[in-house]
């Protein structure tokens, strides 16, 4: 498909401003919090990004009427007459998301059954959903596997549970909380995930009436309540994103200053950053990252979940880090099969070594597994322009990454996958001077 090729002609630092809107991994799920409410809700600073028109395509199947608002990036979301989709049109959405899984208790809540299809996202991992159905039994849920996906039904009502994951899941713990706010009783999760994503989407239901305590032990509360109303909320800023324009301001010794870059959600990121020895400047509306010039450091890294270093942070920081003087190691402790995408990176030039072994300071899941999960990188090394498949969305704009750092030109095949989480991801590297163009 020559129209899905990006051709990228490397070498030129990128340099100029871009704005972050609303994070991908918050604003799909306060989409779907809407579901819960009695009343419209109004979610501001959202991303034209395809995860957000799957659900709100999903939504629209559910009798949600979804429209824009007053403001850009507003969308008004009204689940006054939510009703049963057809199962053949839900399926439809199959493969194209992992949120789909995030319906289950509102639709429980709202209808008394629920379709989900077979989910999507990136390849990184075996990324099961066993916790989310465990969560979902808990609650009182009976769930058939049948060939073209999963039927919920909640005989008897959900009712509040004691629940400990055995790993602080992001959409676990989202699950939780998504079913618990209007569950009978009283909900104890404990180990739960505390990324600022879930805490803005417990802002979210807060504001819909729900009432949850998060303690500092990673225990979260919920009580349940009968009604929720509509919410107004501003989104948080991708961090995510905005690590990945840091990231690419070092590896093509550029600067790029991030409008909408919030510091608070990046302090780990941050402390990273200054440890390679890229410069960075917050101001009150974003925050500017540079290659001061000079040697990049290498580094010892562990991804981890939040307050540690984000896992979707380490494949932009590795291009990075292939241009670091020294050996670098990285631990990838999240998913077992993020660093995939380095085979690429050394056919481009850099030198980047798997390993099974955890290579941290401290042994993870995925130790004595046989899993490809700790990296040694060792740098400076030039990176070539190369011919590259894009494996997931962050090993993508990974590869851009490279791209855009490599002497020469590359071609970039399966761009499309980028628009999942990155918005106007090409109008932006034009606005940085890439020299970039459409096969
Ligand atoms: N896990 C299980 N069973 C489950 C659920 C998770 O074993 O039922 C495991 C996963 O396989 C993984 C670990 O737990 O090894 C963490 O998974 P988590 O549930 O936290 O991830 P997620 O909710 O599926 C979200 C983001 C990811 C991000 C992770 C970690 C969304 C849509 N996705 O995924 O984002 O990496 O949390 O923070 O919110 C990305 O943005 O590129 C991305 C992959």
């Amino acid at each position: 498909m020559t129209d899905d090729v990006l051709i990228v002609h490397g070498g030129t630092p990128i340099e100029g401003e871009i704005r972050v809107r609303g994070a991908k991994n918050l604003v799909p799920k306060a989409m779907v919090a809407a579901l819960l409410g009695s009343a419209p809700s109004r979610l501001r600073n959202v991303p034209d990004i395809r995860d957000v028109r799957v659900v709100r395509g999903l939504l629209q199947l559910h009798g949600v009427t979804v429209r824009s608002g007053e403001e850009p990036g507003e969308l008004v979301l009204d689940p006054s007459h939510v009703e049963s989709a057809n199962v053949a049109d839900i399926d439809a959405h199959a493969g194209s998301s992992r949120i789909p899984i995030l319906f289950c208790g509102p639709l429980l809540h709202r209808l008394g059954h629920a379709f989900i299809p077979g989910l999507g996202g990136c390849d990184i991992g075996g990324r099961p959903v066993d916790f989310h159905f465990d969560v979902l039994r808990s609650f009182g849920a009976t769930i058939e596997k049948r060939a073209d996906g999963q039927y919920l039904e909640a005989p008897k009502g959900l009712r509040g549970c004691k629940i400990r994951l055995p790993y602080p899941s992001v959409g676990s713990t989202e699950q939780v909380l998504l079913t618990a706010v209007l569950a009978e009783g009283d909900t104890e999760l404990s180990n739960a995930a505390v990324e600022p994503e879930i805490e803005d989407l417990i802002c979210v239901l807060q504001k819909m009436g729900a009432i949850i305590s998060l303690d500092t032990d990673r225990t979260i509360r919920i009580t349940g309540v009968d009604q929720l109303g509509g919410y107004t909320h501003r989104a948080l800023p991708d961090r995510l994103e905005a690590a990945s324009w840091a990231s690419a301001a070092l590896a093509t010794k550029g600067s790029v200053y991030v409008h909408g870059a919030s510091q608070r959600e990046m302090l780990t990121f941050l402390n990273v950053y200054r440890k390679v020895g890229g410069a960075f400047e917050v101001d009150e509306v974003g925050i500017r990252f540079w290659h001061p010039g000079g040697a990049l450091n290498a580094i010892a890294l562990e991804t981890d979940v939040h307050p540690g270093f984000q896992t979707d942070w380490q494949q932009p920081l590795v291009v990075a880090l292939t241009q670091a003087s020294g050996l670098s190691i990285v631990h990838e402790t999240v998913y077992e099969s993020r660093l995939g995408f380095t085979s690429a990176l050394n056919q481009m030039g850099a030198h980047i070594q798997l390993y099974r072994e955890c290579l941290g300071g401290t042994p993870c899941r995925f130790g004595q597994r046989n899993f490809l999960h700790s990296a040694v990188v060792s740098g400076p090394t030039t990176l070539q322009g190369a011919d590259l498949v894009i494996p997931d969305l962050r090993g993508g704009f990974s590869y851009l990454i490279a791209a855009l750092a490599a002497q020469g030109t590359s071609r970039v095949h399966g761009i499309d996958l980028i628009n999942r989480g990155y918005e106007n991801f090409e109008n932006k590297l034009e606005a940085l001077g890439a020299k970039v163009e459409r096969a």
